[in-house]
């Protein structure tokens, strides 16, 4: 966290520490499988920000994760949280339920807070540069204890309105999650009452929210390239988040199959068949098969567990959740830190290639 002043009535960062790494390249959390120690490390260490994805996890595994880390790395990360939603009533995803069960095995369709409280008082007890907060706004409370810790903290955001309500809570960076981005989307809350409007891209998202707030924005959300960075900071981002891209990389946890099928020119869609929450991963049949699944988050995820290690075990792609980015099939299988380089490289001969351009004024 910087130096915090008073600005325009509420309170305002300056400098965030996007403003001390050496290239604008941040690793997107990636929870499940493919964050690592190893992947987040290779990140900070080649001059980008490295991110370990807590969700799904213990406070106890998130401690071990974090000093492991600490074991690799000298340079700041983030560590990203699911913020607790609330429970479903059980009768809206009974159906559903009912349906699947009659092919698969399933699991119990439980609710919990994702240990949003032993995280957080491990992370006030232990504080690390970045908190990220996916899935909601933390409370003000919240963002305060994190920031007496000195910690900075960064709220996801997929529209105008939440990035409101995220800056006025105090987050002193916005994650600009557009819809082409893997995994799921990471905005306040799942609406399929809104499913007929589409979800707001990244560069549509970036430009509303630099509109809208004074916040400094990472954009989010199918950016796999030099080209891509240099699009969103051009855009007025402060640097550019990236998880797809680096799901090949050798330090990732991803599983071989997903690996494989990230490489296959597949077309992604957005579903919530197996998680009761809107994610975007490469189409596969279960999705097809699912259209209408409902709402109901992270209950259906608990649910379709069982199903999905068996088809993870069979080899099948058809019955997993593979996340990945509109722009996954530029996912190279490289090591991140000659990635992070090659990223870096080409953002800077992209943007000196824009400026190429004739701008002479009319
Ligand atoms: C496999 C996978 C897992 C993800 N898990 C998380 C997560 O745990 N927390 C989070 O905030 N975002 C998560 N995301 C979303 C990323 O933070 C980011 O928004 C997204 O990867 C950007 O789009 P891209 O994949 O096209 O680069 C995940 C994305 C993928 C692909």
């Amino acid at each position: 966290m910087g130096t915090v002043t008073e600005a325009r009535g509420r309170v305002q960062t300056e400098g965030v520490i996007l403003d001390n790494v050496r290239t604008p390249i941040v690793l997107a959390p990636m929870a499940g499988g493919p964050s690592t120690p190893e992947l987040a490390a290779a990140v900070g260490n080649a001059g980008g920000l490295g991110f370990l994805a807590a969700g799904y996890l213990s406070a106890t595994d998130t401690a071990a994760r974090i000093a492991a880390l600490r074991e690799l790395t000298e340079t700041p990360f983030g560590v990203n949280l699911f913020v607790p939603g609330a429970p479903t009533p059980p009768e809206h995803f009974a159906a559903y339920l009912d349906r699947l069960g009659r092919r698969f095995p399933l699991g119990e369709a439980r609710f919990d807070a994702d240990a949003w409280d032993e995280k957080l008082d491990l992370l006030t007890t232990e504080p690390v540069a970045v908190v990220s907060c996916t899935f909601g706004c933390p409370s003000e409370a919240e963002i305060e204890r994190l920031h007496r810790a000195g910690t900075e903290v960064w709220v996801t955001v997929t529209s105008v309105p939440e990035a409101r309500v995220a800056a006025e809570t105090g987050a002193d960076v916005l994650v600009a999650q557009g819809a082409e981005g893997g995994g799921h989307r990471g905005g306040f809350a799942d609406r399929p009452e809104e499913d007929g409007a589409d979800p707001l891209t990244t560069l549509a998202l970036v430009q509303l929210v630099r509109a809208a707030v004074d916040t400094p924005v990472v954009a989010a959300g199918g950016i796999a390239t030099g080209a891509g960075i240099a699009a969103v900071l051009a855009a007025g981002a402060a640097a550019a988040q990236l998880g797809t891209a680096f799901l090949r990389c050798p330090e990732a946890g991803t599983s071989a199959l997903h690996r494989d099928a990230l490489a296959i020119e597949t077309p992604t869609m957005l579903t919530r068949a197996f998680s009761g929450r809107r994610a975007r991963g490469l189409r596969n049949q279960f999705m097809l098969d699912n259209p209408d699944a409902p709402a109901a988050y992270p209950e259906i995820h608990y649910a379709t567990g069982p199903l999905r290690a068996q088809a993870r075990a069979a080899d099948n792609p058809d019955a997993v959740n593979l996340w990945a980015g509109q722009a996954h099939t530029l996912a190279d299988a490289v090591p991140a830190a000659d990635l992070v380089r090659t990223l870096t490289e080409d953002t800077k001969a992209a943007l000196q290639s824009a400026l190429s351009r004739p701008f002479e004024s009319c």
